[in-house]
């Protein structure tokens, strides 16, 4: 494939070469080929519209970028202000270091602890990056009122919340401290309109402030304004023992 290259001259974030990933299904003995080869960059305040079938690899990409799966080959250059850190082969420590200050990953799933209150749980990533108590949970009720989460819920645990209220919650958390690379995977599936349309309103901030992003959207019209680029994955292929492509 080729190099896909900023066009802005936006410093760059992300730089992606020859990025592979497969995975051994050893039960089936067989090779299941996420994704092959990718080549492609990401500058500050750009972004990049993951686009494919079901089973492309969308989703693997992003995790794999997350550093959730080790790629088969390839690097993921990530610039950061002291460095360029390759993403397929960085330390655990210093992954968990990224994802705590520069790398946000954002689905529609709300990984929340027990009794915890939803204004707590979305003022957290304030508070451990250093903003005051008071302060963080100010901003927090902020982002629940701007993703409709109504006020009577903002002390009370998500475990309790709908599919839907939990969605919220999850994207004022995953959003409210700004990261310089985020990583969107179907954020806004079945999201009501208020919410797909403040998290919209979010990602245009974020974008021009210099946040760059790479996602895929179920509904990609919400979008449209924001998009710099497209990457197209094609879907997968197996291969059996004997080599033979199946699919
Ligand atoms: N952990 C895994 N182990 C084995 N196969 C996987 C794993 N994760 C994803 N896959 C397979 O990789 C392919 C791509 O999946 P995915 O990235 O979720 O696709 P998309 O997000 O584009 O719909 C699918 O065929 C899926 O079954
Ligand atoms: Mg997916």
């Amino acid at each position: 494939m080729d190099m896909q290259v900023s066009k802005s001259g936006a410093s760059p974030v992300l730089r992606v070469e020859g990025l592979s990933k497969q995975f051994e299904m050893h039960h089936l003995r067989r090779t299941l080929y996420a994704f092959e080869d990718l080549n492609f960059e990401l500058g500050e305040g750009e972004f990049i519209l993951l686009k494919g079938e079901n089973g492309a690899g969308k989703s693997t990409l992003l995790r794999t970028l997350y550093r959730s799966y080790r790629p088969r080959a390839g690097h993921a250059f990530y610039h950061t202000k002291e460095g360029v850190i390759d993403l397929a082969a960085a330390a655990d420590v210093d992954i968990a270091v990224l994802r705590r200050r520069e790398i946000g990953f954002v689905t529609q799933f709300l990984n929340a602890r027990p009794r915890v209150a939803a204004e707590e749980v979305v003022a957290e990533p304030l508070r451990l990056a250093g903003t005051p108590h008071a302060e963080a949970l100010v901003e927090a009720r902020r982002w629940l009122a701007a993703f409709g989460v109504k006020k009577q819920l903002w002390p009370a645990y998500p475990s309790t919340f709908s599919g839907g209220e939990q969605q919220k919650v999850n994207l004022a958390r995953a959003l409210i401290l700004p990261q310089r690379l985020l990583l969107l995977d179907e954020p806004t599936a079945s999201l009501d309109h208020t919410a797909r349309k403040a998290l919209v309103d979010r990602l245009t901030e974020l974008k021009a402030s210099g946040v760059a992003m790479i996602g895929v959207f179920h509904h990609p019209e919400d979008v449209a304004g924001l998009i710099d680029r497209e990457i197209h994955l094609k879907a997968i292929k197996i291969e059996d023992e004997a080599d033979n492509v199946v699919q």
